[in-house]
C-alpha cells in the first residue's frame, strides 16, 4: 500500500473524535503519519483515565516505577538513557532563510537543507509505536494572551508530562474550532521498532539528535531525545523560541521569567517578573518563604520559568505563566532551600533520574542533610554514601502540577494576567555586580539586562567561574537575532504608559575567602521589599553610576546580622572591575553589531564616562 493510503487508513482507524473539527489539523496529522509510519494514531483527550492508563502501560513496559502509594501517592520514577539527560544547546537550531534573522545567538542551518535531513530521519521513525496527538494551550484556555500548540509524539512519557505541564486535552479543540491557529510540533524519540523487536526502558537515538525551529512557518521538529525541553515542546521550544518571534511580530514579550506576587503587611499586592539563567534558583525565588522577622510579608507564585507579557488597555504590562506545571531541578530542593517545593512533591509527581530508596521513595542530594545508608542511584545501580558517585543526576527533575504548590497565587489562572510593577534580572556573579540596582529609566534597564552575565557551573563547561554573557537570561531561548530582540524591548517600553521599573540583582557575591556574602533564599525578601517599595515611591536610594542603589538605612535588616561594612561590600562598585566588565559588553556588542540598536553602544560610552568621573 502507498504510504499516503496507509496514512488515510490509520486516520480512519484512529476514530477522529467528533469534537476535532479542524480540517487543516487532521490533514497535517495524516501527512505526518505518512512520513513517520506509526503503528496507530491516538487522539489524546487529557483525561485522568488516559493518564492512568499510559502510566500503567509504562510500568508494564519497565519504563516507569510506581513509588510506594503510602509514601508518595500517585507518583512515579523514570530513568532516562544516561546519554539523554538535559537540553542540548549544540543540537538546537533556528532555520531562517536569512542567517542574520537567527543571529549569532542561534545555530543556523538553511531551512531546505534541514528539511532534507529531517525528512530522512523522520521517515518511518515511529514504526511499531503509536503516534499520540497532544492538543495543548499555553496559558489559560481562551485567554487573549494564550496560544495553542499540537504536539505529535511517539512517547507516552511526553503525553503524561504534557498533561501536567500544560492545559492539555479535548477542551483545546473547542478553542481551536474549525480553523484556529496552532503551532505544529512533531517529536520522535527516533527509535522505530521492527516487528518482534523488544522495546527498551528509555528509547532515544544515540546517533542523531535535532531540536529544530522554523520561525517562518512557526513549526517545531524534534528528533532523538525524550528528555525535558527537548521533548515537551510547549516549554522552551514553543513558549520561548517560537513565542519570542511571535511576540516581536505582534507587540508583546515571551520571556524566561518567573512571576511572583509580593503582599505587604498592609495587604498591598505587587507583581514582579524576574529573569535568571538556568541553575540560579528561580524556583526557590518564586516560592520564597520570608524570614520570621519580616512577619506579614508574603510571596505567592504565578510562575517559575516562563512569562508571556502583553500591554493592557490601561497602559500597564500584564503577564501570564503559559505553563500549568513545574519541571524543576530536584537536587538542592530541601527543607531550608525550598520547603514549599518539597511539600508540593508529596504526591502526584513524576520524578526523572532521582535515586530510589529501598522502601519505594525518592531521594536526591540536598533533600536531607544525611543521605540514606543505601539507595538505587539514577542509573539503577546500588549506591552507598561512600561510593563516590552522585545518587541523583544533577539535572534530575520533578514534574508536578502548579495546583500542588501551596504558595500558588490566586490569580495564577487569570486569563487577563497580572500587572507587572518591576522586572528583575540576575546572574551568578562572584564580584562586579552589586546586590541590587535600579536602572535610571527603561533604556538603562534594557542595557543592564542585555549585558547580564552569569558564571558557568561545572556541569555546563567543566570550568567554574567563566562569565558567559546571557542577555535577559535568554541566550539558549531567544528565537531570533539578539540585536532585534534588544530593539523590540526598547520599543515595548515606549509603547506602554506605565512601563515597569527595571532592576538587576546578584545573590552570589563572594568574599576574599570565597564564601557567599549574602545569605540568599528567604533573605532575598529584603531585596524584594526594597524593590516594590521603590516602585511605590516609598523608600530612598543613592544615585551611582550604575543606577539607584539602596543605602543601609533603606533596607529592612530586622533579624538579620548584616553590618554596615558588609552592606557596603555588597553594594560596592569597583571601577577597575567595571572597566573590564564594559570591555566584555563591547565584545558582546561586536558580535551583534549587524543589528545592534545604537542606544546600546551610546549607553556603554556614557557608562564608561560616569564610572571614570566617579572614580576620579
Ligand atoms: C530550565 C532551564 O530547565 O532553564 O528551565 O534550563
Ligand atoms: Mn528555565
Amino acid at each position: 500500500m502507498a504510504q499516503s493510503t496507509k496514512a488515510a487508513d490509520l486516520i480512519a482507524r484512529s476514530g477522529v473524535p467528533a469534537y476535532v473539527k479542524h480540517g487543516r489539523l487532521i490533514a497535517w496529522v495524516e501527512e505526518m503519519a505518512a512520513l513517520c509510519e506509526p503503528e496507530r494514531i491516538v487522539w489524546c483527550d487529557g483525561s485522568q483515565e488516559e493518564y492512568d492508563r499510559l502510566c500503567e502501560e509504562m510500568i508494564a513496559a519497565g519504563s516507569m516505577i510506581r513509588l510506594d502509594p503510602a509514601k508518595r501517592p500517585n507518583s512515579f520514577l523514570v530513568r532516562s538513557d544516561p546519554a539523554d539527560v538535559a537540553r542540548m544547546e549544540d543540537r538546537t537550531f533556528v532555520c531562517t532563510t536569512d542567517p542574520d534573522d537567527a543571529g549569532p545567538n542561534n545555530n543556523w542551518v538553511a531551512p531546505a537543507e534541514m528539511k532534507a535531513t529531517l525528512n530522512g530521519l523522520f521517515k518511518g521513525c515511529m514504526r511499531g509505536r503509536p503516534m499520540y496527538v497532544i492538543p495543548y494551550s499555553m496559558g489559560p484556555l481562551g485567554s487573549h494572551i494564550a496560544h495553542i500548540g499540537v504536539e505529535l509524539s511517539d512517547s507516552p512519557y511526553v503525553v503524561v508530562s504534557m498533561r501536567i505541564m500544560t492545559r492539555m486535552g479535548a477542551p483545546v479543540y473547542d478553542v481551536l474550532g474549525s480553523d484556529g491557529e496552532f503551532v505544529p510540533c512533531i517529536h520522535s524519540v527516533g527509535m522505530p521498532l521492527e516487528p518482534g523487536q523488544k522495546d527498551i526502558a528509555w528509547p532515544s537515538n544515540r546517533e542523531h539528535k535535532y531540536i529544530v525551529h522554523y520561525p517562518e512557518e512557526k513549526s517545531i521538529w524534534s528528533f532523538g531525545s525524550g528528555y525535558g525541553g527537548n521533548a515537551l515542546l510547549g516549554k522552551k521550544c514553543f513558549a520561548l523560541r517560537i513565542a519570542s518571534i511571535m511576540a516581536r511580530e505582534q507587540g508583546w514579550l515571551a520571556e524566561h521569567m518567573l512571576i511572583l506576587g509580593v503582599t505587604s503587611p498592609a495587604g498591598e499586592k505587587s507583581y514582579v517578573a524576574a529573569a535568571f539563567p538556568s541553575a540560579c534558583g528561580k524556583t526557590n525565588l518564586a516560592m520564597l518563604v520570608p524570614p520570621a522577622a519580616m512577619e506579614g510579608w508574603k510571596i505567592t507564585t504565578v510562575g517559575e520559568d516562563i512569562a508571556w507579557i502583553k500591554p493592557g488597555a490601561d497602559g500597564r504590562l500584564y503577564a501570564i505563566n503559559p505553563e500549568a506545571g513545574y519541571f524543576g531541578v530536584a537536587p538542592g530542593t530541601g527543607p531550608d532551600t525550598n520547603a514549599t517545593a518539597l511539600a508540593m512533591l508529596d504526591a502526584d509527581t513524576i520524578f526523572t533520574n532521582v535515586a530510589l530508596t529501598p522502601d519505594g521513595d525518592v531521594w536526591w542530594e540536598g533533600m536531607t542533610k544525611t543521605p540514606p545508608p543505601e539507595l538505587i542511584d539514577w542509573q539503577g545501580k546500588p549506591w552507598t554514601p561512600d561510593c563516590g558517585r552522585l545518587a541523583a543526576h544533577p539535572n534530575s527533575r520533578f514534574t508536578v502540577a502548579a495546583t500542588r504548590c501551596a504558595s500558588l497565587d490566586p490569580e495564577w489562572d487569570n486569563p487577563n494576567g497580572v500587572p507587572i510593577s518591576a522586572f528583575v534580572f540576575g546572574g551568578r556573579r562572584n564580584d562586579t555586580v552589586p546586590l541590587v540596582a535600579e536602572g535610571f529609566n527603561w533604556n538603562y534597564g534594557v542595557y543592564m539586562a542585555a549585558t547580564m552575565g552569569s558564571e558557568t557551573t561545572a556541569a555546563a563547561t567543566g570550568k567554574v567561574g567563566v562569565v558567559r554573557r546571557d542577555p535577559f537570561a535568554m541566550l539558549p531561548f531567544c528565537g531570533y537575532h539578539f540585536g532585534d530582540y534588544f530593539n523590540h524591548w526598547l520599543r515595548i517600553g515606549h509603547t506602554v504608559d506605565q512601563a515597569p521599573r527595571i532592576y538587576c540583582v546578584n545573590w552570589f557575591l563572594r568574599d576574599e575567602k570565597g564564601g557567599f556574602m549574602w545569605p540568599g533564599f528567604g533573605e532575598n525578601m529584603r531585596v524584594l521589599k526594597w524593590i516594590v517599595e521603590r516602585t511605590q515611591g516609598r523608600v530612598g536610594a543613592a544615585e551611582t553610576a550604575l543606577g539607584w542603589i539602596p543605602r543601609y538605612e533603606d533596607m529592612d535588616f530586622r533579624g538579620l546580622d548584616i553590618s554596615r561594612e558588609r552592606f557596603e561590600q555588597l553594594t560596592r562598585i569597583d571601577a577597575e572591575l567595571w572597566r573590564r566588565e564594559l570591555e566584555q559588553h563591547g565584545e558582546l556588542f561586536e558580535q551583534l553589531k549587524s543589528r545592534l540598536p545604537r542606544e546600546m553602544t551610546l549607553k556603554r560610552e556614557l557608562f564608561a564616562l560616569d564610572l571614570w568621573r566617579d572614580a576620579a
